[in-house]
């Protein structure tokens, strides 16, 4: 039996890569189902300051591929940005984050919001050696 029911995990996953898939499969292990919210092209432009190198239905065509993946669904800037919003639409009781995330102010916040509902926060390790960004630097 699995810690968690539902999980809850989101991000660009623009160039799909072996970073991307890693998180995914820790994910998956710790919960029945997995749901990922996929930033949509306008989030990354207006709030990464990046242009997407895959649009974003592709982006989430791929990750809704993925076997470790239950549902995957686009998100918008304020949803990303607020993971009660992304709580109320998904109904998670888990969210899942790269440890990067760990002590900043806006996880500090969502922890306390999500602890007396009972909603808990994994933080996952990041890959090191491989990103998006990574990639785009490697083409140039
Ligand atoms: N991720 C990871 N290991 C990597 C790259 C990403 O665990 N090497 C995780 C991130 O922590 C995040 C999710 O994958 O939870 C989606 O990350 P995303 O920002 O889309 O990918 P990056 O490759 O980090 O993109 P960029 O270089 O543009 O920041």
């Amino acid at each position: 039996m699995k810690k968690y029911k539902v999980g809850y995990t989101a991000g660009v996953f623009d160039l799909f890569h072996v970073g991307h898939l890693n998180l995914l499969e820790r994910c998956k292990e710790m919960c029945d189902v997995l749901i990922v919210g996929v930033c949509d092209d306008n989030y990354v432009t207006e709030i990464k300051k990046k242009t997407p190198v895959i649009p974003e239905q592709d982006r989430l065509r791929i990750l809704n591929a993925l076997k470790c993946v239950d549902r995957a669904e686009l998100v918008d800037w304020e949803i990303t940005n607020d993971k009660m919003l992304a709580l109320e639409r998904f109904g998670f009781d888990v969210l899942f984050s790269g440890d990067d995330w760990k002590g900043t102010e806006r996880y500090n916040k969502t922890e306390a919001q999500f602890a007396p509902l009972g909603v808990s926060i994994e933080y996952l390790p990041y890959t090191q050696g491989v990103s998006t960004t990574d990639i785009k630097n490697k083409m140039k």
